[in-house]
């Protein structure tokens, strides 16, 4: 599948990333990158906890960090899974957390390697969106 080069450099920033995830249970490492406006990246790693449902996705502690820096809106989302044999998409939760702060047509690429890097959508992943009445933004 061919990338567009900014989306590819926005992966490598989740790759590179991963390495701060904090997952001594799972040993599953994931980090996440978020393209903002003006061309700035936050990102986000899996933080896990000794009591495993507190867990934190990579895909929503960037998106809680940037909103919590004063940011909800974002161009792109790359997520890196180096420690898996294949491309792992984001999880039913981070699915919906996605879908509150990105439109339909925002990009999402994810992949275990740059080999196999998967893009798709905010709609492809969460189709039949609905909800979006009960705020403002
Ligand atoms: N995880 C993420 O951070 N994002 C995903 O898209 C898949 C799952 C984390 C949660 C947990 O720390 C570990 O990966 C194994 O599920």
């Amino acid at each position: 599948m061919e990338i567009a080069i900014e989306y590819l450099n926005l992966y490598r920033t989740a790759l590179k990333s991963a390495e701060l995830a904090y997952a001594p249970y799972s040993k599953f490492r994931v980090g996440a990158a978020l393209l903002l406006a003006d061309g700035s990246v936050v990102t986000g790693v899996n933080v896990e906890n000794r009591s495993f449902g507190l867990t934190n996705c990579a895909e929503r502690s960037a998106i809680y960090a940037a909103v919590s820096s004063g940011v909800k809106e974002f161009k792109a989302l790359a997520i890196a899974t180096p420690d898996a044999e294949y491309p792992v998409s984001p999880c039913g939760a981070c699915r919906q957390v996605i879908s509150e702060f990105m439109d339909d047509s925002v990009p999402v690429v994810f992949g275990n390697s740059e080999k196999t890097l998967i893009q798709t959508s905010v709609s492809k992943l969460f189709p039949f969106d609905a909800l979006h009445e009960l705020s403002e933004h």
